[in-house]
């Protein structure tokens, strides 16, 4: 597929210690100029490079306010099992260091048809759901947000949740306090036009998923997000690149993308590595994928069609692929 994003030179104007593993990173053009606009629950992509020569690509939800274009904020967690971008954003970013970053681009919109807005957030989560409650507030919609962390030193940017404008509509849960979120309860009482949004980890995601269908909530109520970095697992399976003629093996542990650029000379586009941003989208000719991205809508993963290669893997044996 075409590269639809256009990419901004940006320098970082502030980076804030939101929590012992979280921090909040303010960036501007570079140029001066106003940053393109966005909707709540977008995200950009952001490139960064190391003294080595290292070179990283993570997606981040924008978590200010939409109606101003004069500077975005993202929030970067930490990850322990990191490829690299996190521990450079944490460790190598710092006020005046300029950063590659895409337009925004939103996979993750709130539904303009919903009645009510439930938000659910766990941990880092919360980030695209700070910039949808400056949006639902402006529209005067009805919203909620249930924001779950395992202890109080977790939770980011609660005081400016729990006082600001949006605290009448923010209930927090904190794990190791005992206050813990009860989706069932939370469920039966939704309204039948109201909407779950969700993003956060992959437990708490499927766990919302699980209890909404239980409940008999249609699944096109439920919205989900997550950017994490979904584990190369799953057995080795053979890949065919039909245009080349060549074969390779994909093992355990590794991508397809991964094993295309390790074993072949055939460049494949790829800008966030993470199965989100769509440049890597490949045709399938022959065999099916096991979808893990974020970016095929739930009829395309069905069709077979296509398949995002830095993150989604083989259903079987073998795959034949357009390259
Ligand atoms: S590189 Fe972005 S979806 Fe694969």
């Amino acid at each position: 597929m075409a590269n639809n994003y256009e990419m901004i030179t940006a320098r970082v104007t502030a980076v804030e210690q939101a929590t012992p593993l979280i921090k909040r990173f303010t960036l501007v053009r570079q140029d001066g100029q106003p940053l393109p606009t966005f909707t709540g629950g977008s995200h950009i992509i952001v490139q960064m490079q190391g003294a080595d020569g290292r070179r990283f690509s993570n997606a981040y939800s924008l978590m200010s306010d939409p109606a101003d274009t004069r500077a975005y904020q993202i929030g970067v967690r930490l990850e322990e099992q990191s490829k690299g971008g996190s521990a450079f954003m944490h460790n190598q970013v710092e006020v005046g260091t300029e950063l590659t970053i895409s337009t925004p681009n939103n996979l993750f919109a709130i539904d303009p048809s919903a009645g009510r807005h439930v938000l659910i957030a766990g941990g880092i989560g919360i980030t695209p759901f700070l910039a949808q409650l400056y949006e639902l507030q402006a529209q005067g919609a009805a919203y909620e947000l249930h924001y779950a962390f395992r202890a109080p030193e977790h939770g980011a940017f609660q005081d400016e949740l729990s006082t600001g404008p949006h605290a009448e509509h923010v209930q927090l849960y904190i794990d190791s306090l005992g206050r813990m979120l009860d989706l069932r309860q939370l469920f039966s009482g939704l309204a039948a036009d109201a909407h779950v949004y969700v993003c956060g980890p992959k437990p708490l995601i499927d766990a919302v998923i699980a209890t909404a269908r239980d409940l008999g909530i249609d699944d096109a109520r439920v919205h989900w997000e997550q950017f994490a970095a979904t584990p190369a697992s799953g057995g080795a399976f053979t890949v065919v690149l039909a245009k080349s003629g060549t074969e390779l093996r994909v093992e355990e542990g590794v991508t397809i993308l991964q094993a295309i650029e390790k074993t072949t000379t055939v460049e494949v586009e790829c800008l966030c590595r993470e199965g989100v941003c769509g440049t890597c989208e490949t045709r399938i000719l022959e065999g099916e994928a096991e979808h893990f991205d974020q970016y095929l809508s739930d009829d395309e993963k069905a069709s077979q069609r296509t398949m995002m290669l830095c993150v989604s893997r083989a259903r079987g044996e073998r795959l034949v692929l357009d390259l």
